[in-house]
This record gives C-alpha cells, structure tokens and sequence, in this order.
C-alpha cells in the first residue's frame, strides 16, 4: 500500500503545525504509512522510500526557505533521475495573507517538477471562500476550522492519488469537487 512522506521545515512552529494536519489527513485513506519529517532529518532515503510526497515551507521573502532549499540541493548526487514520477504537493505558512505563501507553494512546485515529480492542486473549497487550488497556505499558525481543513484535505487527496495511481485501488477516487 502507498508510501507518504510528509516533509517540512519550520522555524517557530507554524508550518510544523500543517504539516501535523497534513499527515493526519494522508491517515484518512486506510493502508497508507505516512512518515512525518523535517528537512532537518529527512534524508535521501526517505524520497526514495515515498510514493507521494508532501512539501511544507514557510514563507521566507516571498519563496522557499533556505533550509528547505538546501535539503533539495544536497540529495542532488543521490537521487536526481531516480525518483520522477513520484506524487507531490505543497504547503506554507506565512506571516501575513498576501505575504507570498502561494508563490512559496509555486516555487517549491518548480523544484519539485525538476526532479520530475508529478505536482497537483486542488480545486475544492474548504470553508467559505476558502480553497488550495496551489496547496495549502495559512497566515501564521492553522487555528481556523478552513485552515485546518485545507492542510487535512491536501494530505488526504495525496493518499487517495497514491491509492489510485500507485495501488490501482480505484475506490479511493475522490468524489465531484467540493464548491462552497
Ligand atoms: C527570514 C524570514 C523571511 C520571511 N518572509 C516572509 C514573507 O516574505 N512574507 C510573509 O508573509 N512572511 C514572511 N515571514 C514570516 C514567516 O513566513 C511566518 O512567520 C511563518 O509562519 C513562519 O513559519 P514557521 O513557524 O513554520 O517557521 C518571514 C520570516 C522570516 C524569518
């Protein structure tokens, strides 16, 4: 059954917080192992082991944090060419809406997309006026009801594209979007 790695970087919590929510999330679709990991411990070894992969950054001036960009560049040597395919998406937290968490969840797509990965959003809402069309973004830490939906609902749909894509279980297709 399919392999989910939830891998983030945080400084004072926040985007830590999503990336709880988030795996919780992947825990939906029964089967699924899901791996909780910072970019501070992960290692090669765990994008290799994944099927689907989730990436959490803060916002740090508009982008990707530099300890996050890091953990990619250093796996360079190890894993580039060997691991396209793989399921992916992404998540961020930032001081402020507005503050860029969507460009952060595009700038991490890009880097993910280099290593060949299969990158999605999704277009469901999960409170009023409230979507993850580019992943999952929260101002500071998720508190709100939608906030925390959104980071459940990105893990959630990584299980169910692994559980379709990778295991052929076609059950876990996931229903009509949901428009509020
Ligand atoms: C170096 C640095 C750069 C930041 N740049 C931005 C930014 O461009 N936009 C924004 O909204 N918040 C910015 N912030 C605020 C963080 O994105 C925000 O506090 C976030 O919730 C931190 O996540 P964490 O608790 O997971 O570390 C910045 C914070 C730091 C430390």
């Amino acid at each position: 059954m399919g392999n989910v790695l939830v891998l983030y970087d945080s400084k004072s919590g926040n985007t830590a917080k999503m990336a709880d929510y988030v795996a919780q999330g992947a825990k939906d679709i029964e089967g699924t192992q899901v791996r909780l990991r910072s970019a501070e411990e992960a290692s090669a070894d765990d994008i290799f082991w994944c099927d689907g992969l989730a990436v959490g950054s803060p916002t740090y001036v508009g982008v990707v944090s530099w300890r996050m960009k890091r953990f990619w560049d250093e796996i360079v040597p190890e894993t580039w060419g060997k691991v396209d395919g793989k399921i992916a998406c992404t998540f961020s937290s930032s001081g402020g809406w507005g503050g860029g968490a969507e460009m952060t969840c595009l700038s991490l797509h890009i880097m993910l997309m280099n290593f060949g990965f299969l990158v999605f959003g999704i277009p469901d809402y999960v409170g009023e006026a409230f979507t993850l069309h580019y992943g999952a973004v929260v101002a500071r830490e998720p508190k709100r009801e939608e906030e925390i939906a959104a980071c459940q609902r990105l893990g959630k749909r990584l299980a169910q594209w692994v559980a379709v894509y990778v295991d052929g279980r076609k059950e876990h297709l996931p229903g009509p979007i949901d428009k509020r």
